[in-house]
């Protein structure tokens, strides 16, 4: 996660690393993170300073890349005068695809995104995310990915749907805590048994009235988002 010229190319985004060093990203994570639809999706954050941000980004973000050799990107509109330059590139996303490593962790990385508000509902969140997972799969074989969020995260669902992941229901997620229950995707080719990913066969019997959100405090819990 070093590499300041690394990029994934799609049509209109550029797809680089989170750069510790950069105020820029520093502040860009702490925008993405506290817009009205990061909080009321994932609940309040702990990353509200640049100082924070870059605690984070060297800490907890790194040892990700290191472990899994992916994790959380930033994704950025390619400018109209300068489309291939990453420093002329507009941030206004990120996109992850994360696996814990502590036992009873699930097989597959699931895939996390956030955009900046005045970039929803374009399709960019869509494009980083296909893009993401071509890079993967063509550079590191890693063709399952599951998608893990809040039943109630409407935008997360439609974007899964948009992307031909399958909606297999609700599952309990210990991975994220004793009462978690989210709603599981598959992409397209993967198992619909998600026993084989590490999760539980069956929805929960009794699904409680006050599910928790899967998110929580995301970015300290690992979850992708
Ligand atoms: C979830 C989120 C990243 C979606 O970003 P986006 O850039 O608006 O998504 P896209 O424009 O790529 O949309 C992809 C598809 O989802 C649909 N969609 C996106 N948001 C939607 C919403 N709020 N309601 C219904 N459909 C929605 C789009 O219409 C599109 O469908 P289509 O391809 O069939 O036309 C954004 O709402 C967000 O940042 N939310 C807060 C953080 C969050 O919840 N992260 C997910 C944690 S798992």
């Amino acid at each position: 996660m070093t590499d300041p010229n690394f990029h994934i190319p799609t049509p209109r985004l550029l797809i680089s690393y989170l750069l510790p060093s950069l105020d820029s990203h520093c502040d860009f994570l702490v925008s993405l993170y506290n817009t009205p639809e990061f909080i009321s999706a994932n609940g309040k954050t702990s990353i509200t300073t640049r100082s924070i941000a870059r605690r984070q980004l060297e800490g907890r973000f790194r040892a990700e890349h290191a472990r899994n050799g992916y994790g959380t990107y930033l994704f950025s509109l390619r400018s109209p005068t300068n489309p291939n330059s990453l420093s002329d590139a507009t941030p206004i996303g990120t996109v992850s695809l994360m696996r814990g490593d502590e036992p009873g962790s699930y097989t597959a990385p699931d895939l996390g995104f956030a955009i900046l508000s005045e970039y929803m509902r374009k399709g960019y969140t869509k494009e980083a995310a296909q893009g993401l997972m071509d890079y993967v799969e063509r550079e590191q074989g890693v063709k399952d990915v599951l998608g893990l969020h809040d039943p109630g995260n409407k935008a997360s669902a439609a974007v899964f749907r948009s992307l031909g992941f399958r909606d297999v229901g609700l599952r309990q997620l210990l991975v994220f805590g004793p009462d978690v229950v989210g709603q599981v995707w598959v992409r397209r080719g993967m198992s619909e048994d998600v026993s084989v990913y590490g999760l539980p066969r069956e929805a929960p019997l009794a699904v409680v009235a006050d599910v928790k959100k899967v998110d929580g405090t995301a970015e300290d819990k690992g979850v992708a988002v």
